[in-house]
């Protein structure tokens, strides 16, 4: 581990030293705000742009300052493209719930907004796309949500990136600011299962977004295509601790 460890603080330097460029879509979301936190407390990238629907609420002003924000409108994307230009690494972590937006607006989000945002990350030189999708994602399923992931999941592939990563988590274990009761049962359910199966239907968001900034630092970004089930997710998303810096874990492990 201690070599792990090591070799984890080199391909951070090497990758500061990059002075490279990323976007996140979702940052207003749960994993996307905890994915910025880390980003920004790993200093990682030169130069972080959000993308959405809205900027940040100002209770998060903290971090606004770090960042610039691209305001757009999803649904007249291409009129957006100048935001997607020139970043290296993209983070995707959109989406809506059926019960937010209705089946036709769900499928919107989750799967059109995020193959457009993607054509043009990828026309504006994106190299590396990580996408946030759900354990269980199958283009085959007669379920609505797993279908979408799985549909998402393959058009995104197709496009072509010299790396894609996929991750797949069980169920996200955050405080939400949201009511969602279903959700919520879900994580008390699970997150007491999750003493005696800890990597197998949840995990913590802040773990989902450790696991993301980790597959960039791989040295051959994971391969061309690398899919991440919730499994693997905990073994990638394991905190880092710096010198000097101390561990990124922030306490924002627990539900
Ligand atoms: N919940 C789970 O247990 C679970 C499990 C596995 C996978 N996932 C997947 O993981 C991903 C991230 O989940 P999360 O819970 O972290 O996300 P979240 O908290 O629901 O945040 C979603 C993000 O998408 C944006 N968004 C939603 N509707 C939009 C719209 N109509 N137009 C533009 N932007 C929109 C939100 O912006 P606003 O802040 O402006 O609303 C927010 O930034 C999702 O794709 C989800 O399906 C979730």
């Amino acid at each position: 581990m201690a070599t792990e460890a090591g070799d984890g603080q080199q391909q951070r330097e090497h990758c500061r030293t990059q002075q490279k460029s990323c976007f996140i879509l979702g940052a207003s979301g749960e994993t996307g705000r905890v994915l910025l936190r880390e980003l920004l407390a790993q200093q990682l990238f030169a130069r972080v742009t959000l993308i959405g629907r809205r900027k940040l609420s100002p209770e998060e002003e903290e971090l606004c300052i770090h960042v610039n924000q691209e305001v757009v409108d999803f649904e007249k994307l291409d009129e957006y493209a100048s935001a997607f230009q020139g970043h290296d690494v993209g983070f995707c972590c959109l989406g809506t719930t059926k019960a937010k937006a209705g089946a036709d607006g769900f499928v919107r989000v989750d799967r059109d907004y995020v193959i457009q945002a993607a054509q043009l990350a990828y026309t504006g030189g994106c190299k590396h796309f990580l996408l946030q999708s759900s354990q269980g994602a199958d283009k085959g399923s007669s379920l609505l949500y797993l279908r979408v992931k799985g549909e998402v999941e393959a058009k995104v592939q197709e496009i072509g990136f010299d790396h894609f990563t996929v991750l797949r988590p069980g169920v996200l274990l955050c405080a939400r600011r949201e009511s969602r009761p279903t959700e919520w049962i879900a994580q008390k359910v699970l997150g007491a299962m999750a003493r005696m199966f800890p990597t197998a239907y949840s995990v913590p968001v802040a773990t989902v977004a450790r696991a993301m900034v980790a597959s960039v630092l791989m040295p051959d970004g994971g391969g061309t295509v690398q899919v991440l089930e919730n499994k693997a997710i905990h073994a990638l998303g394991v905190p880092v601790a710096e010198p000097g810096k101390g561990s990124t874990k922030q306490g924002q492990d627990s539900a």
